[in-house]
């Protein structure tokens, strides 16, 4: 594995890969590093076809709030770089932030509607850091696929907008979230929770699979399904809903029912630490969607 931190070189090394062998493709993975499972699901899905695997560690200050983690977000840099080596990672970009951001930076990509929905409306500007410091990573390494996790669901709506509106050329993979084995799904922020939120959290993934198994049973309208959901999640002592919602997972407007598939996401904070968790129900009647 090739590690890079200049822009420059990790341009060259790009373009010398997808000039090496006419059928070959390059795929990246952009993270912020203290990789988990999850993340590594989406490297191995990467790897599943013929293509050379790029990923990037980059904690991005453009999406962190003022009050928000940035300084003890979990850097775990050396046991990253062993997982990324396993799992047979060609090239490992980790630019410094005046790399990426030298001084008189002013650009800036929003997705401005979209991106004000669900953690965008908790977190304002959060998805406008995201959509600049991906377009950059899409621009330096220009991949053919670019893999992302539902486990994000907004930031999949958001990117995939971006890539559309302003015509990447690329494919975004979206792979599925995995889970610890009692449901609660992967995180890089899991680390801040001590044993006891680590249970008080399982309420997330819990109240998203009672909304799950009625809509099984039939139930297709949004109003009981959302009762439901809060039902559950008003059980848990110590935590605090951020947002709960079932929205279309492209616009991320809410919808009055779920027939055409729906998106149903939540955040929560457990303490001092924000969570967020979701599932997407697929559409019953693909006649009438
Ligand atoms: P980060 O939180 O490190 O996540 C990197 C990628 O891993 C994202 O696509 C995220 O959705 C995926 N991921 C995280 N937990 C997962 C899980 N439990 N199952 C499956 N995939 C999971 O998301 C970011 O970084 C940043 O916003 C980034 C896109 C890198 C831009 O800075």
């Amino acid at each position: 594995m090739r590690l890079v931190t200049s822009i420059d070189e990790m341009r060259r090394l790009c373009k010398a890969i997808r000039c090496e062998a006419e059928h070959q493709t390059l795929a990246l993975i952009p993270t912020m590093g203290a990789l988990h499972e999850g993340h590594l699901s989406l490297i191995r899905a990467a790897r599943k076809s013929p293509d050379r695997v790029a990923a990037s560690i980059f904690v991005n200050p453009l999406q962190f709030g003022p009050n928000e983690d940035l300084s003890k977000y979990p850097r775990t840099f050396e046991e990253d770089c062993a997982m990324l080596e396993r799992e047979g990672v060609d090239l490992l970009f980790t630019p410094t932030v005046e790399e990426m951001y030298p001084a008189g930076t002013q650009t800036w990509v929003d997705v401005p509607e979209i991106g004000g929905r669900l953690d965008g409306a908790s977190r304002p500007g959060h998805f406008r850091g995201v959509a600049t410091v991906v377009t950059k990573l899409f621009h330096i390494v220009q991949p053919d696929r670019a893999f992302f996790g539902q486990k994000d669901a907004a930031q999949v709506a958001i990117l995939q907008a971006m890539v559309r509106d302003l015509n990447f050329d690329l494919e975004i993979v979206v792979c599925p979230t995995i889970r610890d084995e009692d449901g609660l799904a992967l995180s890089s922020r899991n680390r801040y929770l001590t044993a006891e939120e680590r249970k008080r959290a399982l309420v997330l993934s819990r109240s998203l699979r009672k909304v799950e198994r009625a809509v099984a049973e039939g139930q297709h309208a949004a109003s009981p399904l959302y009762d439901l959901l809060l039902q559950e999640l008003q059980t848990a002592d110590g935590i605090r809903l951020d947002y709960a919602e079932i929205v279309d997972p492209q616009t991320l407007e809410p919808l009055n029912d779920v027939i055409c598939g729906a998106l149903v996401a939540v955040a929560a904070w457990v303490g001092t630490t924000r969570l967020i968790d979701n599932i997407l129900i697929t559409p019953r009647k693909a006649s009438v969607c």
